[in-house]
């Protein structure tokens, strides 16, 4: 069985980001893939992009849907194994991931960290007690640590836009009003860790992500060093790993048009939803660096490529 829990699961990247882009001419060709069958969408979290794109990716595949909203809509669920039921989870993941399992033929499930417990949170328990007890492959919406649709969308958006074979790509931490999970910049990390691309992030002390996910990149505490002939600027805030959970505190990281002056007269990419004027300011937002939304629509085709795969297995 084929799940899309991570980059683990894609053996070539660069490969599936090219069959995505590909995708894009012909996007109703495999209209007949998905009869008969049905993709069930489970959001511990809310969504626009995630949820939109999945369902239209769906349709173009001829599957149907269908939506779970489980934190208001489903009954709370127990997580931990041989517990005594008698608090507020009135069901078992074991029931719940084999009943929607019988429903659908995919499942795809987004369920954010509690950026409390570290290590609840990086064992991925809830993403993997769904891949253990359904039955049927497994797409990660976003998990508590990795977001890898996002990534394949970004990795497209980077390949149709780079204009030299091995582009400076820089993820660059930015402030925010919330502690948001680490999930969109590791993944992030993840992917370009396995494409030929020069990468690096920045961050301010204490802000450092999990090695495990950023691997061979090179890091920066000096954002404007970093930012130096890049052709590709990631803004992305995230919580620390380090002091898990906390908010860093550094305005002066907010990306602006100002900034972007010093690169190589990059693109400017965030995954959306973005708080302008906190994270980035709404000249470059507005400046005709921003790629962003050229990240959102590859949402669609990244999801259509991924449920291709799994229908075709
Ligand atoms: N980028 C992203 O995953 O957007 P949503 O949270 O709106 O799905």
């Amino acid at each position: 069985m084929n799940h899309f829990l991570s980059v683990e699961d894609c053996p070539n990247p660069l490969g599936w980001a090219h069959e995505a882009i590909k995708l894009k001419e012909h996007p109703f060709q495999d209209k007949l893939f998905g009869i008969n069958k049905t993709l069930g969408l489970v959001f511990f979290n809310s969504s626009l992009r995630t949820r939109l794109s999945m369902t239209r990716a769906a349709q173009n595949l001829g599957m149907q849907t269908i939506s779970l909203n489980v934190s208001t809509d489903g009954w709370q669920l127990e997580m931990d194994e041989g517990v005594v039921m008698n608090g507020k989870n009135a069901e078992h993941i074991s029931e719940a991931a084999t009943v929607m399992g019988g429903y659908c033929d995919v499942l795809g499930v987004r369920a954010f960290p509690s950026l409390v417990n570290v290590s609840d949170d990086y064992s991925e328990k809830l993403l993997l007690a769904f891949k253990k007890y359904a039955g049927v492959p497994i797409i990660n919406l976003e998990s508590a640590t990795l977001h890898p649709l996002q990534s394949l969308a970004d990795l497209m958006t980077i390949e149709e836009h780079k204009k030299v074979s091995k582009p400076k790509v820089v993820l660059t931490w930015a402030p925010h009003i919330k502690a948001l999970p680490q999930a969109v910049p590791n993944s992030f990390a993840q992917w370009m860790n396995r494409v030929d691309v020069d990468f690096h992030i920045a961050q301010p002390a204490g802000m450092e992500l999990d090695e495990a996910f950023t691997g061979e990149a090179k890091i920066h505490y000096d954002q404007s060093a970093a930012l130096r002939d890049a052709h590709f600027v990631y803004v992305k805030n995230w919580s620390s790993f380090k002091e898990y959970g906390s908010v860093g505190n550094a305005p002066s990281w907010m990306m602006t048009l100002e900034k972007l002056k010093d690169t190589s007269n990059a693109k400017l990419m965030h995954c959306l939803p973005v708080r302008r004027n906190v994270v980035i300011a709404d000249d470059a937002m507005d400046s005709a660096h921003s790629i962003i939304q050229d990240q959102a629509k590859n949402r669609l085709y990244s999801a259509q490529l991924v449920l291709r795969k799994i229908l075709t297995q």
